[in-house]
C-alpha cells in the first residue's frame, strides 16, 4: 500500500495570486503532476494521496473550490485524504471538499484483513492560532481506535498537521502540537501505531516515535516554498519543492522515499514596485 503525502499548498481565493511570492496554484498543480510522474516512472503509484494541512491560506471558499476542481480534473487520482492545518476555515474546507475528501478527524482503512492498515487523520486545528491541538475527546478516540486496531490485527499510521514534539527550529518548536507529549505518550504504549507523518514545518525532517524502536516520525516539505532546514536534505535539495512517498508493509514496516522537483522553469513572478 502506498502513500503520497503533499502538504502546505497554502492556496489563495485568487488563481493568479501570490503567497510568499508565489503562485500556490500553479506550484500545488506542478507538485501533483511532478510526483505521480516520478511515481509512475519507478512502477510505485501511489493508492491514496495524503493532504497534510494548510490547504488554503487566506480561508477562502475559492480557495478550497480551486482544490476541488484541481483534484477533480483528473479522474486518475487515488482517493484522497485531507487534515485541517492552522491556515484553513473548517466549515468552508467541509462544505467545499467534504463530499470528495476524507477529512480528519477520521479513520481512513486501507485494505481489509489482518496485515492491512489504517491511516488515521488526526485535527489539530485551533481556530486563530498557529500552534495545534487535539483535546482529550480526539486523543480518547485515537486510543479507542489503537486498541481497536490491535484488536484486528490491523497497523496503523497517524498523519496530524502539527508536529508533536520539537524538531530543532525555535519558531516552529513553539508553534507546534500544544498537546504534543499526551499523543507521543499514548502512542509510546501502543506498538501498532507504525509512525507518523506531519506538514506544517514546510521541510524534510525525520525523528523516531518513542516506545518501540523503528517507528518513523517524519515532516513533509512544502509544495509553495521551504521554510530554513533543520536537517540536511537527504537529497540535497532543501530549497526545491517536495513530498513524500509511504510504503506500507504487511508486516508493519514503513518505507518512504522524499520526492524533490525543480520550480516550473517560468511561473509568475510578483511584480516589483
Ligand atoms: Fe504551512
Amino acid at each position: 500500500m502506498r502513500i503520497l503525502q503533499l502538504s502546505d499548498p497554502h492556496l489563495l481565493a485568487d488563481p493568479a495570486g501570490l503567497c510568499r511570492g508565489r503562485p500556490p496554484l500553479e506550484l500545488f498543480q506542478h507538485a501533483l503532476t511532478s510526483a505521480l510522474q516520478q511515481l509512475a516512472e519507478a512502477g510505485t503509484p501511489p493508492d491514496q494521496l495524503l493532504l497534510s494541512g494548510d490547504l488554503c491560506h487566506d480561508e477562502t471558499w475559492g480557495g478550497y473550490a480551486r482544490l476541488r476542481d484541481l483534484l477533480a480534473a483528473d479522474p486518475a487520482l487515488p482517493p484522497v485524504a485531507a487534515l485541517p492545518g492552522n491556515h484553513e476555515h473548517l466549515l468552508r474546507l467541509r462544505a467545499a471538499l467534504g463530499r470528495e475528501v476524507l477529512l480528519a478527524p477520521a479513520r481512513c482503512c486501507l485494505g481489509q484483513g489482518p496485515g492491512s492498515w489504517r491511516l488515521l487523520l488526526l485535527d489539530s486545528h485551533c481556530p486563530g492560532q498557529v500552534g495545534g491541538r487535539l483535546g482529550s475527546a480526539q486523543l480518547a478516540w485515537l486510543e479507542r481506535e489503537l486498541v481497536a486496531a490491535e484488536r484486528q490485527g490491523v497497523w496503523v499510521l497517524l498523519a496530524v498537521h502539527h508536529p508533536p514534539g520539537p524538531i530543532g527550529d525555535a519558531l516552529l518548536d513553539s508553534i507546534a502540537l500544544a498537546d504534543g507529549d499526551a499523543l507521543l505518550a499514548l502512542v509510546a504504549e501502543r506498538p501498532v501505531a507504525r509512525g507518523l507523518v506531519f506538514g506544517h514545518v514546510h521541510q524534510h525532517w525525520q525523528g523516531w516515535l518513542p516506545g518501540p524502536a523503528g517507528r518513523p516520525l517524519l515532516g513533509c516539505p512544502s509544495t509553495l516554498c521551504p521554510f530554513p532546514a533543520v536537517q540536511p536534505c537527504p537529497l540535497g535539495r532543501a530549497d526545491d519543492p517536495g513530498g513524500r512517498l509511504l510504503e506500507l508493509g504487511e508486516t508493519g514496516e514503513i518505507r518512504h522515499r522524499l520526492l524533490r522537483w525543480d520550480l516550473p522553469r517560468v511561473f509568475s513572478l510578483p511584480t516589483l514596485p
